[in-house]
């Protein structure tokens, strides 16, 4: 006797969610089993993590055709690769014979994808042109590699799982004036730096979104910027200083052809109430920094378009997983991506113009401490909270509205993803 399964109809309420729920209280943090119940995680995976946007990686890492690099995300493995044509494709890293991955590398290049099964083989944009001892009927035109949703902007590339993605063009439209002049499509990649953080991604975020703890946490990104200040303790003569240097920038800016979209506090993200899942803006530096390095002063030649290097810093965010901050000479971007209910795998990539050298225009020492320390304070941060939350003590406890308005915002963004 056999069996048939129907497709299950897509779920709108998550079972289990309101048990989960139960003792929210909006403007206080998520009980303990949000960061470490393994039926959560898989809410985060199927919810969040599997219709979203995804940042993969820059154009910049796969110039020529057949670069590649693969991205793993939970049972999932995609080829972002550069096909015949200068086109860049996703495809799952599946082969259609009998299901093996194709790459195990994590990055190469490959003119052309070989199984390293049976040796079926594949061109970069997914065709299948050679299936060696199959029968000659086989209709080599039913076996591409099956695609995933991808996009591109400003050099940077994203991906999707979603069998309908959400519209990708508002992310595009608002990104690009701003990013255009940093030219991360002419950058190459400096440095990488890979970590797995012992903390859930929804820890790693809600530091991202508040900067309440930098005063103490982050001595070196304080002195350069102004966004640790918050309405409450932001004195009449600080305010001049920040609207004196924005406006300073803004008419600059604007003269040069760049955006001029200027914020000096923490940038209100995300909105959850219009599902707002990407925001880029820039800001000015503190007065005599032109560069987050540890003296101010640029490290690399200049990045892009730009005409000098008194253009503060370009900041990008979108959910789940991805920011980058951008000065002058230099691009930071950062992405992360689930490992489990307690582990979140994190990259850092250290982007400078593409004409320049190491030894020559740039030295590691310089470039990297900044965003090094600051990235690494901010991990230890995520799992010494990892730690208590998962404590039989833990209570949730309130948020400031001052100083943490875009934490309880990200919790109400992901609350309104997960019942969706
Ligand atoms: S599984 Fe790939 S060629 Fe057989
Ligand atoms: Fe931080």
């Amino acid at each position: 006797m056999s069996r048939t399964h129907d497709a299950a109809p897509r779920q709108t309420s998550s079972p289990g969610l309101e048990s989960f729920l139960a003792d929210y209280r909006p403007g206080w943090t998520l009980s303990g089993r949000f960061f470490t119940d393994p039926a959560i995680y898989q809410l985060d995976l199927d919810r969040i993590w599997k219709q979203g946007w995804l940042f993969a990686g820059h154009i910049c890492e796969i110039p020529k055709a057949g670069d590649y690099f693969v991205l793993n995300m939970d049972k999932e493995s995609v080829i972002v690769i550069r096909d015949d044509e200068g086109r860049v494709r996703a495809l799952h890293n599946v082969c259609r014979h009998r299901g093996s991955l194709l790459c195990d590398q994590p990055e190469g290049h490959a003119p052309r994808l070989v199984c390293p099964y049976h040796q079926w083989t594949y061109r970069p944009n997914g065709d299948l042109i050679a299936c060696r001892g199959m029968q000659e009927d086989l209709d080599k035109s039913q076996f591409h590699l099956l695609p995933v949703a991808v996009e591109e902007v400003s050099g940077l590339i994203y991906l999707s799982f979603a069998e309908s993605p959400l519209p990708f063009a508002p992310a595009r439209d608002q990104w690009e004036p701003l990013a255009r002049p940093q030219g991360f499509e002419r950058a190459r990649v400096a440095k990488v730096a890979d970590y797995v953080v012992r903390a859930n991604w929804k820890l790693v975020w809600e530091n991202n979104r508040e900067c309440y703890h930098c005063n103490l946490n982050h001595p070196q990104y304080i002195k350069a910027n102004f966004d640790h200040y918050n309405a409450d303790d932001t004195t009449p003569q600080l305010r001049d200083r920040m609207t004196t240097a924005s406006v300073e920038l803004e008419s600059k800016w604007a003269a040069a052809g760049i955006a001029p979209r200027s914020e000096t506090g923490m940038t209100p993200f995300p909105d959850a109430d219009r599902n707002i899942w990407y925001s880029a803006n820039r800001t000015p530096l503190v007065e005599g920094y032109v560069s987050e390095t540890m003296d101010g002063r640029a490290v690399a030649p200049l990045m892009g378009d730009y005409p000098d290097p008194d253009v503060g810093t370009l900041r990008m965010r979108s959910l789940p997983n991805f920011w980058n901050h951008s000065s002058c000479d230099h691009g930071v971007s950062t992405r992360l991506l689930p490992l489990g209910p307690e582990q979140t795998a994190i990259r850092v990539w250290w982007l400078v113009a593409d004409h320049a050298v190491e030894g020559r225009d740039y030295d590691l020492s310089k470039l990297l401490p900044f965003w090094q320390l600051t990235s690494e304070q901010d991990w230890e941060i995520c799992e010494r909270q990892q730690r208590g939350v998962q404590s039989s003590a833990y209570r949730p406890g309130p948020y400031s509205t001052t100083k943490e308005y875009n934490v309880d915002a990200f919790v109400r963004w992901y609350l309104k993803k997960l019942k969706a």
